[in-house]
């Protein structure tokens, strides 16, 4: 029954579509278990290439059953868009499983998350607006509306009207027009229609096949600097994305987890606000940017960039259980005549006073003011794009793969080095 859950380390966009599409062939079920549309996973199939925002990376594989779990939100515009895109272009969506727990993102979702980015002003989270906040709010507040209630009609009205209520003072207070509980009623029941036969009981199928002794990978979406508890609080998204969010995401407990793979990118990107100690604000970082076509799958934005941090990656080892590491991306490396990795901070504690700290500063004074310490490291100018061995890379490249290795103290399983499936140095098996 092996149960592995794959978890980006950074602040997400580290390429974990390509990560559950390479371990998605040896496995049955692929389950997202957190977030919802800000997603962005892109997986690149011969010379088809998917951008995945709701779907599970498992769509493209026609032997796998995709699950959107109980801890995502579904924003049944985008999915419902989603599976038409892909059908016509030949993908067979009809396995899809949604879990009737998981929460609606709806439309008024949207508005609300940009009117709460406005009133926040200049400490903007800079969220892709897609209204995750504002639907895991209401999640917690309990007056979520979840896919179940999508199915029945009467149901439906009194759970909009709940939700609407609280948000209409809000929006009045704004000068916004209240809601409109029978266009939503109609959107969405309409939407729910569509999207019955793929809705059920998600936690019973996953842990039905765990205990039959099927393969199901967890895939998670965002990263742990984005974790609503792990993250740089308070720019982070507003759920679990790290692998203990898989149990409550999925509905499966943590004995049935068997493996955790973090995916880690050769370098750090960032979008939205928020520290970043390692980010290059000169043309080494305009240059990454380039080379790694560093622009946000959801949103477009051309994504922050900077060196490598292990501090950062090894706290994500260590809140995650890692047991193994895929670096992605290295292939953007080539052409630096040197590499700096980040291997601890200087940090300044409210007392005034300095330390150096080799572990993540929990305190977000401490972390947004942290200077990083840098080891520097031969680059190597050989393109590498392709390379399947890891015998066949420059030395530089290998050195800056075991170093790594090193820091994040954690065994480094996969080396990607371009974006079709081929493009992956496998070291250890993973499944
Ligand atoms: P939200 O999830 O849309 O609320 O955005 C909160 C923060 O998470 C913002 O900084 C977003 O840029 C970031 N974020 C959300 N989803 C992703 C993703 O898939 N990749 C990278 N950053 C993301």
């Amino acid at each position: 029954m092996p149960g592995i859950v794959v978890v980006g380390t950074q602040w997400g966009d580290e390429g974990k579509g390509k990560v559950t599409d390479l371990i998605g062939s040896n496995v049955d079920y692929v389950v997202r278990y957190n977030g919802g549309a800000n997603a962005g996973h892109t997986v690149v199939v011969g010379d088809e290439s998917y951008a995945l925002h709701l779907l599970p990376s498992g769509i493209v594989n026609p032997a796998v059953t995709p699950i959107i779990g109980n801890g995502t939100v579904v924003d049944p515009s985008v999915l419902l868009a989603e599976i038409a895109d892909l059908t016509a272009r030949g993908v067979d969506c009809s396995r899809l499983l949604i879990s009737s727990q998981a929460q609606v993102t709806a439309p008024f979702h949207r508005v609300m998350d940009s009117l709460s980015e406005k009133a926040l002003g200049n400490g903007k989270i800079g969220t892709t607006g897609r209204g995750i906040g504002p639907t895991y709010a209401d999640k917690i507040n309990r007056i979520g509306i979840r896919v179940q209630d999508l199915l029945d009609r009467d149901r439906l009205r009194a759970k909009i009207e709940a939700c609407a209520a609280p948000k209409n003072i809000v929006l009045a207070h704004y000068g916004q027009p209240p809601i409109d509980v029978d266009a939503a009623l109609e959107e969405l029941a309409s939407e729910g229609e569509q999207l019955r036969p793929y809705v059920t009981d998600t936690p019973l199928v996953i842990n039905r096949a765990l205990d039959a002794g099927k393969a199901v990978l967890f895939e998670g979406s965002q990263a742990v600097m984005l974790d609503i508890d792990h993250g740089t609080y308070p720019f982070v998204t507003s759920s679990n994305p790290i692998a203990g969010g898989a149990c409550t995401g999925a509905g499966v407990g943590p004995t049935k987890i068997t493996s955790v793979v973090g995916v880690a990118k050769a370098y750090t990107t960032r979008v939205g606000e928020g520290p970043f100690p390692t980010e290059l604000n000169d043309e080494t970082g305009v240059w990454l940017r380039e080379r790694g076509h560093e622009f946000g799958v959801t949103t477009g934005r051309p994504r922050r960039t900077g060196w490598f941090d292990s501090v950062v990656v090894r706290y994500a080892a260590m809140v995650n259980g890692l047991t193994d590491v895929v670096l992605t991306k290295l292939d953007a490396l080539s052409g630096l005549p040197t590499i700096r990795v980040c291997v601890a901070y200087d940090v300044t504690h409210a007392d005034g006073t300095h330390e150096r700290v080799a572990d993540m500063p929990v305190d977000q004074q401490e972390f947004a003011s942290a200077q990083p310490i840098y080891e520097e490291l031969e680059g190597w100018n050989e393109p590498i794009g392709g390379a399947s061995d890891f015998a066949e890379l420059p030395a530089a490249a290998q050195a800056y793969v075991l170093r790594l290795e090193e820091l994040i103290g954690c065994p480094i399983a996969a080396i990607g080095t371009g974006p079709k499936r081929a493009n992956i140095i496998v070291r250890r098996q993973l499944i």
